[in-house]
């Protein structure tokens, strides 16, 4: 008698939308090392050649980028995507990109995820708790982040709709993204590892490292009078 193909779980496979370089490439290693079917998408076809195993060319966007990931069928989606200017003043043309991948491309996925994805994780940041002069374009857009997914996550649960939504927030992490600061700086390996186990234990949020929790609550309580008195740069 045939045996019957092992179903496949409703949360592979795992599509990682920034997966080339930094935390989204050490996840891709991360997960599949531990099994789990992962689908590496970014703009960089070299880097994507590299990472070898399923990969999708993608920049998030594109007007088709849906059409690209619908025929996939991630169970899981990672939108860890991200852009960010560090300027001393504000110049349009990197905020308007910075706006572009951190809020109009993550939300239209966040949309298209809520009934037809088991869970959607999205990178925000430590950053987005509080405006940062500097790289406010970038905050600002973590912010939105931060708050969709918190709403995300009530429409699901009140809605009935079948997806967990998990905010990834990270402090900083050594990527060519987050040179800002050496303070309390993980490996990209060490952000994948407790993105992995947050994936695994249903957490609705998760700071990475873990004591980010503790920065990111004195965030949160410093009155603005004060916090607006301290320079500070994400
Ligand atoms: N490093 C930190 O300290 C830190 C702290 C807090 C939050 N984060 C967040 O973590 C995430 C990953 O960043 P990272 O630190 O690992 O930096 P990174 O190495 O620069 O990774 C950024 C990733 O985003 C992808 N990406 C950017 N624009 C894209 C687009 N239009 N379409 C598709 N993919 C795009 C890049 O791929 P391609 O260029 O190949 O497309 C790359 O894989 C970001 O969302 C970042 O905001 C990082």
């Amino acid at each position: 008698m045939p045996i019957p193909p092992t179903p496949r779980p409703p949360e592979d496979p795992v599509l990682i939308l920034g997966a080339t370089s930094g935390i989204g490439r050490a996840l891709t290693l991360e997960l599949r090392a531990h099994g789990r079917r992962v689908i590496a998408a970014g703009r960089r076809q070299d880097l994507l050649d590299t990472l070898g195993g399923e990969t999708l060319r993608l920049d998030v966007t594109a007007p088709d980028a849906l059409d690209a990931i619908a025929p996939l069928a991630p169970g899981t989606i990672v939108y860890n995507a991200g852009f960010g200017e560090r300027t001393p003043t504000p110049d349009w043309p990197l905020t308007r990109q910075t706006l572009a991948v951190n809020v109009v491309a993550f939300e239209r996925l966040a949309q298209w995820a809520l009934d037809r994805c088991a869970v959607f994780a999205a990178t925000a940041s430590v950053a987005g708790i509080r405006g940062l002069e500097g790289t406010n374009g970038y905050a600002a857009s973590k912010a939105y982040m931060l708050n969709a997914m918190e709403g995300y996550r009530r429409l699901a649960r009140h809605g009935r709709h079948p997806c967990r939504y998990l905010t990834l927030i990270p402090g900083f992490v050594d990527t060519a993204m987050g040179q800002a600061s050496a303070f309390w700086r993980c490996s990209p390996e060490t952000a994948a590892r407790h993105i992995r186990r947050a994936l695994a234990r249903h957490a609705p949020t998760a700071h990475i490292t873990p004591r980010w929790a503790l920065v990111a609550a004195l965030l949160r309580l410093l009155p603005r009078a004060l916090f607006e008195r301290i320079p500070l740069r994400a």
